[in-house]
């Protein structure tokens, strides 16, 4: 199971040979304005790192970004929407001309489900998570990638989802942005393991954010935001290549493998959930 995977890269190696310590100068962290993002940005702030931080909410960013400096970290903030792609490229690349990335970490989604008095996912709705979720995060990676492999040095982590082992039927743009999302990353990390640079998959179940606060139906084994920041950080240190947690689901992902089709989708058909409507703005 990958979340206990004994898997390890190059730097892990040498961290326990007591060589080095992953200690990034720059990191640059999408979606710090809330939830999970923001406590990783709280987690790595100190003095003589600088942090890119990334939201769309301006007013919760500088929120973040005030308590990142009050820890001692140089703070840069950028307010964008990731559905524009293009615009998500081209601002990266000015931040890390300015400010060499060496921890890019991809923590911004967005959660959205079929309605329960709905039949279909609304299809405006499936594009954006397709945005959001799979297509700017993973060319954000690679824009990454691209300047990393240069500097022969950096780790890319991408926030993916337990969503994404199960086919779930009131949440198949969820489900697939993060299913597609999990398989880049893994292709990623094979594709870079030659050049010196890491990359780490983190699949979380449920973590009480703003995102799954809207999801009605029972959460179990919910960590909180810092908890999972932690985890988060530790994984990155040992470089492992896929963090799962809780455990719990690292399991069920193995179940969902070797069950029969039809057993598998009986049990999905019966699954219900719901969700209050997104909040404005
Ligand atoms: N919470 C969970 O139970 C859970 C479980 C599995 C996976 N995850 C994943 O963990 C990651 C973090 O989620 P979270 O729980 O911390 O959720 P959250 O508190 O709702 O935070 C989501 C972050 O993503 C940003 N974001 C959303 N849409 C965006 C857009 N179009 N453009 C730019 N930024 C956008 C938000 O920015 P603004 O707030 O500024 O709009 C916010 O900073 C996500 O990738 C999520 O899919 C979460």
């Amino acid at each position: 199971m990958e979340s206990a995977s004994k898997e390890r890269g190059p730097m892990a190696n040498a961290q326990q040979n007591g060589e080095i310590r992953f200690d990034p100068v720059t990191v640059l962290i999408t979606g710090a304005s809330s939830g999970i993002g923001a406590e990783l940005a709280r987690f790595y702030a100190r003095s003589g790192r600088t942090l890119v931080l990334w939201g769309r909410d301006a007013a919760r960013l500088e929120r973040v970004a005030r308590d990142c400096r009050t820890m001692g970290a140089t703070v840069r903030t950028r307010v964008l929407d990731l559905a524009d792609g293009h615009a998500a490229i081209a601002s990266f690349r000015e931040d890390d001309t300015d400010h060499p990335v060496d921890l890019l970490i991809l923590a911004a989604g967005l959660g959205d489900m079929r309605q329960h008095a709905e039949r279909t996912e609304r299809a405006e709705t499936v594009l954006e998570l397709g945005l959001v979720n799979y297509a700017t995060p993973a060319a954000l990676a690679t824009a990454g990638a691209e300047r990393m492999v240069l500097r022969q040095r950096g780790h890319i982590v991408l926030l993916g989802s337990v969503a994404a082992f199960h086919a779930l039927p009131f949440a198949a743009g969820y489900s697939g942005s993060k299913a597609g999302l999990t398989r880049f990353a893994e292709a990623l990390r094979n594709g870079l393991a030659e050049y010196g640079v890491g990359v780490t998959l983190v699949s979380p179940g449920f973590v009480d954010t703003p995102m799954s606060r809207r999801v009605s139906s029972a959460k179990p084994f919910m960590q909180t935001a810092p908890q999972a920041a932690r985890l988060i950080a530790r994984a990155v240190e040992e470089e492992r290549p896929h963090l799962i947690f809780p455990r719990l689901f690292a399991g069920l992902r193995i179940l969902d493998i070797i069950m029969p089709r039809p057993i598998r989708d009986a049990i999905m058909r019966r699954l219900k959930a719901d969700q209050a409507p997104r909040a404005a703005g």
